[in-house]
């Protein structure tokens, strides 16, 4: 019988080098989308889409992600001994959150990252969402949760892809393969780190949405450094396809790349739009602050 997909990995490890000065002492899972940090957002989406366990692979400089998931007694007093309810329930519901860590103790890179993850899994396939892919849905049907449902009907790993437009192929890794019956959804013969636009074999490109079978650990285990030195999950992703059936899956959502500054605002702008305790006033503001542009 098909096994469930019940654990998610969130490799966080990484520098932020895109993101300094703020991520010299701070990490940039913490940095807020209005009032909410993007690692909530994404551990959210895990829960959402039926996740039961969650692992957070930390390095240097993390501890304030481990602190954001706990439970704070002295805040927690003061906001009773002030009355202020809703915040308080907003601050225990986040520390009720089971959340594991391990740490990743040399930045080898995101294939190090989720090997690190292997005893956690014990054998089970498994979900992995990275923080700089935060993706917008409406309730129902998060973009995790529609991957785990292609799992469930193939069996088979998937990777979370949108199709972006030709000038952008370069900034990704790109998916060649084959149309199957589902129009959303492409049976991977390969990938192709940030190709050029000539050499990209579609426009297929993979975020960081992914649902893996065990059997991708002893390949990991054996996968030498790649690009940057770093040990690459694609790399070993592309050994995976060339294994077993590996699909690519066009998700659907809003998705902003958080991991660089413009995405940053975007979603910043957009969610405090969505938002229904500030949205008109803030479309207030942005409409003004236009006007006076003319
Ligand atoms: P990135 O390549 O985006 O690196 O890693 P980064 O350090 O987070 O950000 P920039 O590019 O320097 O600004 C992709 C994901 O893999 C994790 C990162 O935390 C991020 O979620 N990662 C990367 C690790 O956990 N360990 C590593 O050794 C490398």
């Amino acid at each position: 019988m098909l096994q469930k997909i019940r654990k998610a990995v969130i490799p966080t490890a990484g520098y932020g080098t895109r993101f300094l000065p703020a991520t010299k002492a701070t990490p940039k899972e913490m940095l807020p989308i209005v009032d909410k940090p993007t690692i909530q957002y994404i551990v959210e989406e895990a829960l959402a889409s039926g996740i039961e366990e969650i692992l957070i692979i930390s390095g240097h400089a993390k501890r304030a992600i481990e602190d954001h998931f706990d439970s704070a007694p002295a805040l927690e007093m003061e906001l009773e001994r002030k009355g202020k309810e809703s915040l308080l329930q907003m601050v225990r519901e986040t520390a009720a959150i089971k959340i594991h860590y391990i740490r990743q103790r040399e930045m080898k890179g995101l294939g190090d990252a989720i090997l690190c993850a292997k005893a956690f899994m014990g054998g089970e396939p498994f979900a992995v969402l990275l923080g700089d892919d935060v993706v917008y849905n409406e309730p129902g049907r998060p973009a995790l949760r529609q991957l785990m449902d292609v799992y469930e009907a193939t069996g088979s790993s998937v990777l979370g892809c949108q199709t972006v437009p030709q000038e952008k192929v370069s900034s990704y890794g790109i998916v060649d393969g084959v149309a199957t019956d589902d129009a959303r959804m492409l049976k991977v013969l390969d990938m192709v780190e940030k190709p050029s636009i000539e050499e990209a074999p579609s426009q297929m490109a993979v975020l960081g949405r992914y649902v893996i079978t065990p059997q991708i650990f002893s390949i990991l285990e054996n996968t030498l450094p790649g690009k940057g030195g770093e040990i690459q999950l694609t790399d070993a992703l592309r050994v995976l396809a060339h294994r077993e059936p590996v699909y690519a899956y066009d998700f659907e959502g809003t998705r902003y790349d958080v991991g660089d500054k413009l995405g940053f605002l975007k979603a910043t702008v957009e969610y405090a739009l969505r938002r229904p305790d500030m949205g008109a006033a803030f479309q207030d503001y942005l409409q003004e602050l236009l006007a006076e542009e003319d």
